[in-house]
């Protein structure tokens, strides 16, 4: 029998469900063994089901596994789920019943107060939560990764509010079309164009960058106590979210002491080598005109989050853009990062 962990991915099928499938493809410590998605792809082999949308092939080992329904029981020890939010309560509250350890990038489950919304390197202690889980007696639980821009902000915060205190931030995202899934965005609204909504996205942004930010204490997260506002732009890219961030911080520091509170940041996912962890979680540029999203998404493998553009501000303490991509570190990076970090604590077991 292999040693590998044996994982499904429910929504198997989309923007999110098809990076999942690449980066587990190679991973030391899982294995792809079940894919589900829609009744529009169940029964079909995932290569008949799937029109793969990512550049390279679809990798061997999932093509012939036949797609299931989202529910269980599933031939795996873990889920991976990157459903649409209004039906991942359902599914995913299903699986966790019946045992399973469903990571989920879905946004169902997020802001549940006995449920993680986990960064590793940010709030891995919030992990503790998860003995406040009812009602999931055979060993299952949820544990949730931040929006895909939430994910992007607070990790460039967190190094600040770390060491310095923040009390407000304001941030405006240009947010890629991958974002919206497949088919997502209609061309003729988005070529020569920008869309200055994303339903939902500024409140779960505003909510969910103050629980990530949080303190555990005593079985509950307490929000961080900082004023947030975020104004969301879709743009004509195709992967890669930027966002133009100004903070306001609790105490007085010149510039130097904010570029080495972000190039030093590290955590214990690196303290722990997990496998898909960046030796540097956030990178800063110096050229005027980085990061951008073409040249900048892949940094760290896509689990970076680089940071230019880093100046005093006239209104706010200081301003960068910062950037990251959408469906890595936003989404199912971030996913198989949270699963590795449940691994290397004991908290998934054969
Ligand atoms: N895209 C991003 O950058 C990003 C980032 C962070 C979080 N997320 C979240 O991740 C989730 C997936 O996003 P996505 O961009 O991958 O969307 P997507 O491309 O539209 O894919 C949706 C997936 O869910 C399946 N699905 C749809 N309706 C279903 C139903 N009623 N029952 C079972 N399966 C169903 C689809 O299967 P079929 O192919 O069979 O229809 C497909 O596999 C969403 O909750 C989204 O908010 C996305």
């Amino acid at each position: 029998m292999s040693e590998r962990y044996r994982v499904g991915i429910l929504g198997a099928t989309g923007m999110v469900g098809q990076r999942f499938v690449q980066l587990l493809a190679q991973h030391p410590q899982f294995e792809v063994t079940a894919l589900a998605a829609s009744d529009a792809s169940q029964g079909k082999r995932y290569a008949a089901a799937c029109t793969w949308r990512l550049a390279g092939e679809m990798p061997t080992g999932v093509r012939e596994l036949v797609v299931q329904p989202p529910r269980p029981p599933l031939d795996c020890e873990l889920v991976f789920s990157s459903l649409p939010g209004d039906v991942a309560r359902e599914a995913e509250g299903a699986f966790a019943r019946a045992g399973y350890p469903v990571i989920s990038n879905s946004s169902a489950f997020r802001m549940d107060k006995d449920v993680p919304l986990l960064i590793p390197e940010i709030n891995h202690e919030h992990l503790q939560l998860l003995e406040r889980q009812q009602g999931n007696e055979r060993g299952g639980f949820i544990v949730t990764n931040p929006n895909c821009s939430t994910i992007m902000l607070a990790l460039a915060l967190a190094p600040l509010q770390q060491r310095f205190g923040v009390e407000a931030c304001i941030a405006t995202t240009m947010q890629a079309l991958s974002g919206a899934g497949y088919p997502g965005v209609a061309s003729l609204d988005v070529v020569d164009n920008v869309l200055p909504f994303i339903a939902g996205e500024e409140e779960k942004i505003e909510m969910e960058m103050l629980k990530v930010l949080g303190r555990y204490d005593n079985g509950r997260i307490a929000a961080a106590d900082f004023k947030a506002s975020a104004q969301c732009n879709r743009v004509n890219v195709a992967d890669g979210h930027m966002a133009a961030v100004r903070v306001k911080l609790a105490r007085t520091v010149d510039i130097e002491e904010v570029r080495a509170a972000f190039e030093t940041y590290t955590s214990l996912p690196q303290e722990l080598r997990l496998h898909t962890a960046p030796a540097h979680p956030l990178i800063v540029r110096d050229e005027r005109d980085r990061p951008q999203p073409r040249l900048d998404r892949d940094a760290g493998n896509g689990m970076s989050v680089t940071i230019g553009r880093l100046m005093r501000d006239a209104v706010l303490d200081y301003r960068f853009v910062a950037l990251s991509h959408n469906t890595i570190r936003g989404a199912a990076g971030a996913a198989i990062l949270n699963a590795e970090l449940l691994l290397a604590t004991g908290r998934l077991k054969h």
